[in-house]
């Protein structure tokens, strides 16, 4: 019995007084409670500063950001393209928004006219392989940027520019970002409303007919191609539907012009720099003639 007693003495806790145990019941008690005010204070603290920007569910979106592009890089993913305009900002803008190093600025039809001449696919390998102080890819690798995604951002340029090119065709197994069209350059969009009065066959919208009547190739060489110059007179180009403009030229007999469309002329590329068959081209000078007649 008195073993079992002296033991028990031996393990006996180190409160031995009324007034310890009163302390360490005291203790027991506000210890959790301080931790407890000190850690909702500390996640307070947070939400107090979100709720004092002007919206919260901006600043969560700020906050989970890291992640949600973390998500969007991960290779098993399907690829997402980005749009023309989102590549032009993240990479290009650099330096075509200024115009930065001699690049052609944006939306400046005067810097663009004479390199659309070369169509969608010059300038595209102008981007792929560097020209001038523009690296290789603008200095993106391919895994950033594919070619689908820097030729959309070369047709958002070039459309601001006053192109007219379409939307490049997406490579397979990808989702695509919603196309748009809303780069094309005002004058280049009001052009073809002056044939609509000369011509009234061309007054219906040309349909997006997958095989157009050879009647329609000159309108759609001239949109695509020649309207870059041909629709604001850039560059001394005889401004479509500009009768005074055509007149001079005109005199000289459709065998000249159509001469010197394909030849080329002053600062105008042969053929405009349309890479299609000249009859194209011809039927694209007859359509701009008959509107200036
Ligand atoms: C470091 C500056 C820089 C960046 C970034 C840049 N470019 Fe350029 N770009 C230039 C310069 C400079 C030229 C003019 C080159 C010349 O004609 O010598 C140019 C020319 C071009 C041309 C016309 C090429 C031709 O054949 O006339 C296209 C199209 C083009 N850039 C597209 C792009 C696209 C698309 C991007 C983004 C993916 C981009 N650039 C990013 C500097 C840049
Ligand atoms: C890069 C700008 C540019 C593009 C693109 C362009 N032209 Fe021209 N074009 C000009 C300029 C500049 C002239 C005036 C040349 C001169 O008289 O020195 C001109 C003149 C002409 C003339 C009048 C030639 C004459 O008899 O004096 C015809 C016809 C013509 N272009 C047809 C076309 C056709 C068709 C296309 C599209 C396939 C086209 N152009 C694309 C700039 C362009």
């Amino acid at each position: 019995m008195s073993d079992v007693q002296n033991e028990h003495e031996e393990h006996e806790s180190p409160i031995k007084t009324p007034k310890q145990l009163i302390a360490v019941v005291i203790a027991a008690f506000l210890v959790p409670i301080i931790v407890i005010i000190l850690l909702v204070n500390f996640v307070g603290h947070g939400s107090k500063e979100g709720a004092g920007a002007s919206t919260t569910v901006e600043a969560v979106n700020d906050r989970i950001k890291p992640v949600a592009s973390l998500e969007l890089k991960d290779p098993n993913a399907p690829r997402v393209f980005k749009t023309g305009e989102q590549v032009y900002k993240e990479v290009c803008a650099a330096c075509h928004a200024t115009g930065a190093a001699g690049a052609p600025k944006y939306s400046n039809a005067g810097d663009w006219a004479p390199r659309i001449g070369q169509g969608f696919e010059g300038l595209l390998n102008s981007v792929l392989h560097g020209k001038g102080a523009m690296q290789p890819r603008a200095g993106t690798t391919p895994d950033d940027y594919s070619d689908y995604e820097l030729g959309r951002a070369v047709v958002y340029m070039a459309d601001a520019g006053g192109a007219k090119f379409p939307e490049p065709a997406a490579p397979a197994g990808g989702a695509t970002a919603a196309a748009s069209d809303a780069g094309a350059a005002p004058a280049a969009a009001a052009a073809p409303a002056a044939p609509a009065a000369a011509a009234p066959a061309a007054a219906a919208p040309a349909a997006a007919a997958a095989a157009p009547a050879s009647a329609d190739v000159g309108k759609k060489v001239y949109e695509q191609v020649c309207a870059a110059c041909h629709a604001a007179g850039v560059a001394g180009a005889p401004k479509f539907g500009d009768k005074a403009a055509w007149a001079p030229r005109l005199k000289e007999g459709m065998d000249a012009v159509h001469a010197f469309a394909l030849k080329g002329k002053g600062v105008m590329p042969p053929k405009g720099g349309y890479a299609g068959p000249d009859a194209d081209v011809l039927a694209a000078v007859d359509y701009m003639a008959n509107a200036a007649k």
